[in-house]
């Protein structure tokens, strides 16, 4: 195994789209940022020096860290930000894992423009699944607003109201020639006629998941969340932010060229959010004068392709990679997810839209979770987090006016270590029924069952996939539905769970784990490294 070490420099730069120019927060001047390439079982060192006026930490999103926590990245959660002028060294082991996964920021909404791609290769000597590729492109999803974002989100919380969508979806940056003034930031990918690619596509989006589809290609899904699947063809796929998905495309078409483009999925009944980001698919020889040909996108609101697109993902499940789903539960959890509003002083119609899981908006403390956890400081937090919603209601039904107020909290679960858990996840009509992508760290999940209307613990688990349920770190609960997800909390540590759509976890949809330490090595934390930063 190798060590890898990389240089992150976070630093403000100029960088115009949509003929519109501001200064944003980049890794080393690029946007996205630079790709971490690293082997199965490798070391990565990453060291990051803060230039900007923002604090930062950065999330890799979807390495387990396994007892180490500490080069997690989540702001107030597992360190205290790296402040302006200093350096930490993010490091870790590639375990266990390979496949496409991302970093991002994880403080503020500074992810809007800091985020780059990881890839994972196997193993030396070891295979694909699948057949090699003749190349491979990474395929970044985001978004892009014409102003400062954190002043936007600033002036929103004023309001108690959301922040407004943004100017532009984006492919590795550039929103496409859909877009005024975009057609030099079209992302563009050059094929030879028969041969085969790779795709890997990362939704690093905030606040929106994604339909995303190419003109008359179809696409082939070998891996999720950097977990292999049963293969599989289509013609559109749908990633949530947070989520990662690799695709075999084949040149199989008359030469020529081809619009890729994804735009948002998107039932809830407000806001609707329409743009198309373009991207193009090149055939070697073609001239750029070719006018690329359109694919059709399904309506933003066509829960059925989303509904039969998820259930078509299963894990690969062979003897090399076998599915490791718990069997017997140890601990049942069943969250409600709640949009609401809270009274608010400081708020200009004295209410701020909230959100929150059984009826708990997390507040989020002033000391790193895992420090407090790992030095026994007191009163940071608590670890009462309910396992059932305080008052069972009817979810889904009609929408709810009243007991729109959540209590506040930084109240965790306590998980024994190495016991299986199984969570529910509930959506809610409480304020409006919404898709929420939620997002594990420290963990990998089965995605066991999912359903719309109310959990029914009587009936829907008969139902459950125990064989071959897609593995992943983050998943869709569908809007008006429920999602059921097992691991095995075999991580000490304290991990983070959270809405991917960074309004929501900005308004609190978000809680946390303890799995507590053991007496063994292997049931502990690793100790912190000496320039983690201080608080
Ligand atoms: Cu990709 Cu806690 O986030």
């Amino acid at each position: 195994a190798a060590v890898r070490k990389y240089q992150f420099d976070i630093r403000v730069k100029n960088v115009s789209r949509l003929c519109h120019a501001k200064p944003i927060v980049t890794v080393n001047g690029r946007f996205p940022g630079p790709t971490i390439y690293a082997r199965e079982g490798d070391r990565v060192l990453v060291k990051l020096t803060n230039y900007a006026k923002y604090n930062i930490s950065i999330h890799w999103h979807g390495l387990k860290q396994f007892r180490n926590g500490w080069a997690d990245g989540p702001a107030y959660i597992t360190q205290c930000p790296i402040k302006t002028g200093h350096s930490y060294t993010y490091d870790f082991n590639v375990t266990g894992q390979r496949g496409t996964l991302w970093w991002h920021a994880h403080i503020l909404w500074l992810r809007a423009t800091v985020y780059g791609a990881i890839v994972i290769m196997p193993k030396e000597g070891t295979m694909f699944p699948f057949p090699k590729p003749h190349k491979e492109t990474e395929i970044i999803l985001g978004e892009w607003w014409n102003s400062d974002v954190e002043t936007l989100v600033n002036r929103a919380n004023k309001m108690g109201l959301p922040p407004p969508t943004s100017d532009a979806h984006t492919i590795n940056g550039k929103p496409g020639s859909l877009f005024p003034c975009s057609l030099k930031h079209t992302f563009s990918m050059e094929v030879e006629a028969g041969k085969t690619y790779l795709l890997r596509i990362i939704n690093a989006a905030l606040n929106d998941e994604l339909f995303f589809t190419i003109a008359g290609h179809n696409m082939t899904v070998v891996e999720i969340d950097a977990v292999y699947t049963k293969p599989f063809t289509t013609r559109v796929i749908l990633i949530a932010p947070g989520q990662t998905t690799n695709v075999l495309i084949k040149a199989d078409q008359p030469p020529s060229r081809y619009f890729m483009a994804a735009r948002p999925f998107m039932d809830a009944p407000v806001p609707v959010d329409n743009k198309t980001v373009t991207a193009i698919l090149h055939y070697k020889d073609i001239p750029k004068t070719v006018i690329p040909s359109m694919p059709k996108l399904p309506a933003p609101n066509n829960t059925n392709v989303a509904m039969s697109y998820n259930k078509r993902l299963k894990s690969l499940n062979t003897p090399q990679f076998p599915v490791k789903v718990p069997l017997k539960v140890d601990r049942h959890l069943f969250y409600t997810i709640g949009l609401g509003a809270n009274p608010c002083s400081s708020c200009q119609n004295g209410t701020q839209l909230t959100a929150s899981l059984n009826n708990i908006t997390f507040v989020m403390p002033k000391v790193g979770l895992l420090q407090a956890h790992y030095f026994n400081i007191k009163g940071v937090f608590k670890t009462d987090f309910p396992d059932q919603p305080p008052v069972p209601f009817n979810y889904t039904g009609a929408p709810l006016t009243s007991n729109l107020g959540t209590s506040l909290g930084t109240r965790l679960s306590k998980v024994a270590f190495n016991s299986t858990v199984e969570l529910v996840l509930q959506d809610t009509n409480l304020l409006t029924v919404e898709s929420h992508p939620f997002h594990l760290h420290g963990f990998n999940f089965f995605v066991v069952g999912s359903g719309i209307g109310n959990f029914n613990p009587s009936k829907d688990p008969a139902r459950f996939n125990l064989v071959d349920p897609p593995e992943r770190n983050t998943v869709g609960v569908p809007t008006g539905g429920w999602t059921a997800i097992r691991f095995r909390a075999d991580n000490p540590g304290v991990w983070f769970m959270h809405c991917h759509l960074e309004l929501h976890t900005m308004w609190g949809l978000k809680m946390a784990f303890v799995v507590e330490n053991g007496k063994s090595p292997e049931e502990s934390i690793i100790p912190p490294p000496m320039d983690l930063p201080p608080c």
